[in-house]
């Protein structure tokens, strides 16, 4: 199995002209035309080159657009590659987080193993800590690829095994802020790829107990409670709703509960839960008896996506040493058929109590959750979130630049768009209200889990809705933004580790506020 090689990011405080790497990236804004003055003095010790490639208009500085420079060893850097910004008058901290996966991914394929960060040289008007924070982010996205079952190397054209990046800053006023931006930024980079890694492995090898097993390594690791409950434990706790959905599968449902307490409680108390998490892990998503045609089969292993980014939350959370408390919950099914599997027209006693008539078993992920929020409800935190890839009517809706954000609060509404924008994880706001709820009624029993197809994503939500009584609660629909087919300039294809950056940038908020 191909390793994949560590990336460690640093800050140095140096002039660009005097560092040595293999490769530099520098950023630069779109029709600028010239080079700007804090890059004059590397460009005239490559004998004036960028700027001969700028008038050539070989390069416009688009976003993620690049180029190399070779400076024939005149400069420390025998590279130096132009990254694009694009427009000045529209960079966003996110402008920056791509440019430096951009910049990781090039030199990696380059063979660069020592590579020098130069892309914020030109920004201003971002906190340094930000700054370091996002290129740490993007530098650590950029890098990783699923080659876990690839046995042949230098394949894709990869050559680096561990790569060094350093963040290069001749100011010292900054240096401490981008320094300290950057250790965060790898934490959350690296907890975002291990959320990636357990996403991309395919069925045949993560089924729910082996998901479980991973959630235990990463708490001892880490630093976390974990508790798993087997389909024994499952029955006596009439987590029907669970084991209905698990049932057809060789391999067993398991509920992984999971703790992070970074806060104590005052005079002795425990501490409440400031925030509950839940992440739908369906290891694999056939349909059930209700089969998917054979295209809507790919990438069905990505249906764990929701669960693998609670995990990456987790592990970040308790690397951070984040002040607050966090409960997580992964309701873990592999949703098969066989003889013994669930059916259309059963009526299922959910954990909560609600009976729910089965009308589609392709529907299963809203079920394995209602009684995960039921149980998340039970402890009283102060909200819960939920992420789900829930329904292909989402990603029709929204395609795959957001993930939907359904809520029954605008508090958490207000607090988790901010978070998503800062992120850069994209949420639409989308409605869930009584009218979606009066069309998952059913004759025979509470709930129907299937309404029309018209508003599919909306129904999901409100169907999810009805399990978490009066508290505040927000549903992400993640099916469109979990994973994707095309390779970008910065990061690989396949899972993105959606959620994990919004949810812990939403849970520092929450600390500051605290
Ligand atoms: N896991 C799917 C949703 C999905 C579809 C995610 C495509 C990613 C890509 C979910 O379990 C499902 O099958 N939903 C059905 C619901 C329908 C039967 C009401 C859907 O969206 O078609
Ligand atoms: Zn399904
Ligand atoms: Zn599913």
């Amino acid at each position: 199995m191909a390793k994949q090689g560590k990336t460690t990011v640093v800050t140095q405080q140096v002039k660009f002209e005097e560092f040595k790497a293999d490769l530099m990236a520098i950023g630069l804004y779109q029709d600028s035309g010239s080079v700007p003055a804090a890059f004059a003095k590397l460009d005239k010790a490559a004998d004036g080159k960028i700027a001969d490639l700028l008038k050539l208009g070989d390069f416009t500085g688009k976003a993620n657009e690049t180029a190399v420079v070779y400076v024939n060893g005149k400069s420390p850097c025998p590279r130096v590659m132009l990254v694009g910004l694009g427009k000045q008058e529209d960079l966003k901290l996110n402008t920056l987080r791509q440019a430096a996966g951009v910049a990781a991914r090039r030199a990696d394929r380059l063979g660069a193993a020592k590579v020098a960060l130069a892309l914020h040289a030109s920004v201003a008007g971002f906190d340094g800590e930000e700054v370091g924070r996002v290129l740490a982010e993007g530098a650590l996205a950029g890098r990783y690829d699923f080659r876990d079952y690839v046995t042949q190397e230098n394949t894709n054209g990869r050559k680096v095994g561990d790569m060094r990046i350093t963040i290069v800053e001749p100011e010292a006023k900054t240096l401490g802020k981008i320094k300290s931006g950057a250790k965060l930024g790898t934490i959350i980079g690296e907890a975002q790829n291990e959320a990636r890694r357990l996403a991309n492995q395919p069925g045949n090898e993560i089924n729910p107990p082996v998901l479980a097993a991973q959630a235990r390594r990463l708490a001892k690791k880490f630093g976390f409670v974990c508790k798993v409950y087997d389909e024994k434990q499952l029955a006596r706790m009439k987590m029907n709703a669970i084991l209905a959905v698990g049932r057809g599968s060789v391999h067993k449902p398991r509920l992984i509960v999971l703790e992070y307490t970074g806060r104590k409680g005052k005079g002795g108390k425990k501490a409440a839960i400031d925030l509950a998490v839940v992440g739908k892990a369906v290891t694999f998503d056939t349909g059930g008896v209700n089969l998917k045609p054979t295209p809507f089969l790919d990438g069905m292993k990505f249906d764990k996506c929701g669960g693998c980014a609670v995990l990456g939350i987790m592990s970040g959370l308790a690397r951070l040493k984040a002040g607050v408390n966090v409960l997580g919950l992964i309701p873990s099914v592999e949703n098969m058929l066989s003889g013994d599997s669930w059916r259309p027209d059963d009526i299922i006693r959910t954990y909560s109590g609600k009976t729910v008539e089965v009308r589609n078993t392709d529907a299963e992920g809203r079920m394995i959750l209602c009684d995960a929020l039921a149980f998340a409800a039970e402890r009283k935190p102060e909200a819960i979130i939920d992420m789900a890839t829930l329904t292909g009517a989402c990603r029709v809706a929204l395609g795959e630049f957001y993930a939907g954000l359904f809520t029954n609060r605008d508090e958490l509404k207000d607090g988790l768009l901010s978070a998503a924008d800062r992120a850069g994880e994209p949420l639409w706001h989308l409605p869930s209200g009584p009218q979606y709820a009066e069309q998952m009624k059913s004759k025979v029993a509470d709930l129907k889990n299937v309404a029309g197809r018209e508003g599919g994503a909306c129904n999901a939500a409100a169907f999810l809705g009805q399990f978490v009584g009066e508290t505040p609660w927000a549903h992400l629909d993640i099916a469109a933004t979990a994973d994707t087919d095309e390779e970008k300039p910065y990061r690989a294809a396949g899972a993105t580790g959606f959620g994990v950056r919004l949810i812990l940038q939403y849970l520092e908020a929450l600390g500051q506020g605290s």
